[in-house]
């Protein structure tokens, strides 16, 4: 892939110490300058992901874009779009979207990512998957050198319907990379629920899964399994925003 990379601060100057979320805000506002009017867009989900919404809003209310159709990938981000004046629509009216814009938990070497700590996984890839462009947008914690080599969890959503069969599943599937298999608890305990009405399994590795396509297949070959959180090969682009500037990888 194509590389680029610009600074944040002027040269000579010290570097400008930022927070997380000023590094999300960075990179959802350059990921926006990509945006054009009339563009059907996938609307991602998440903190990174927000300050794009907000910024997609912002620039419908100044006139500076026009005729933007919003698909949302989650109802929380429906909701935030409702509130900022984006029209929306969806995959069945719009089945071809130009561009989304989204962020990730973690990015490898090679593009891939993880996604769906914030639950919304499966409605994410299926607008990311009807995308022309999808641009992932980071700050620099996200990159990893393999998928699930940030020690946090990778997310599996699966149907309800004895899920601690299915969980068991995903475990033994990856007892070599030493998984542990958990459901994901809302904050009252009880299991987080998706948009789609599922649960969610968080698999914690100790190591490499290796061949990712395989590991991909062998997740959704189990019967309990909706959806996986690797996205492989999808993010045509990835814009991480770090201390020392921007950086904008193209596949
Ligand atoms: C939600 C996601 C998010 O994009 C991912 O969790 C990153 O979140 P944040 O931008 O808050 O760090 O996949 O399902």
């Amino acid at each position: 892939y194509s590389m680029e990379a610009l600074s944040l601060s002027p040269p000579m100057s010290p570097p400008v110490i930022l927070t997380q979320d000023e590094l999300k805000k960075i990179a959802a506002y350059k990921a926006v300058e990509f945006v054009e009017s009339g563009m059907v867009l996938g609307l991602g989900t998440g903190s990174t992901a927000k300050h794009a919404v907000d910024r997609i809003g912002e620039l419908l209310r100044q006139g500076k874009l026009t005729n933007i159709i919003g698909i949302p990938t989650s109802k929380k981000t429906q909701e935030q779009a409702i509130s900022l004046g984006i029209p929306l629509s969806d995959l069945d009216s719009h089945p071809t979207i130009d561009m989304a814009i989204d962020g990730a938990d973690e990015v490898d070497p090679h593009l891939n990512l993880v996604k769906g700590r914030g639950g919304s996984l499966l409605r994410e890839k299926m607008v990311e998957g009807a995308c022309k462009k999808f641009v992932c947008i980071v700050d620099e914690s996200k990159l990893v050198k393999y998928l699930g080599g940030s020690g946090l969890a990778m997310p599996v959503e699966v149907v309800p319907f004895c899920w601690k069969f299915t969980a068991k599943k995903l475990q033994n599937l990856f007892r070599d990379s030493g998984c542990v298999a958990k459901l994901r608890n809302d904050c009252k305990g009880e299991p987080f629920v998706t948009d789609n009405g599922n649960y969610i399994v968080d698999l914690y590795l100790k190591k490499d899964i290796g061949d990712l396509q395989v590991a991909s297949d062998a997740i959704l070959r189990i019967a309990g399994v909706v959806e996986h959180g690797m996205f492989l090969a999808m993010a045509t682009t990835v814009i991480v925003a770090g201390e020392l500037g921007i950086t904008i990888k193209n596949k």
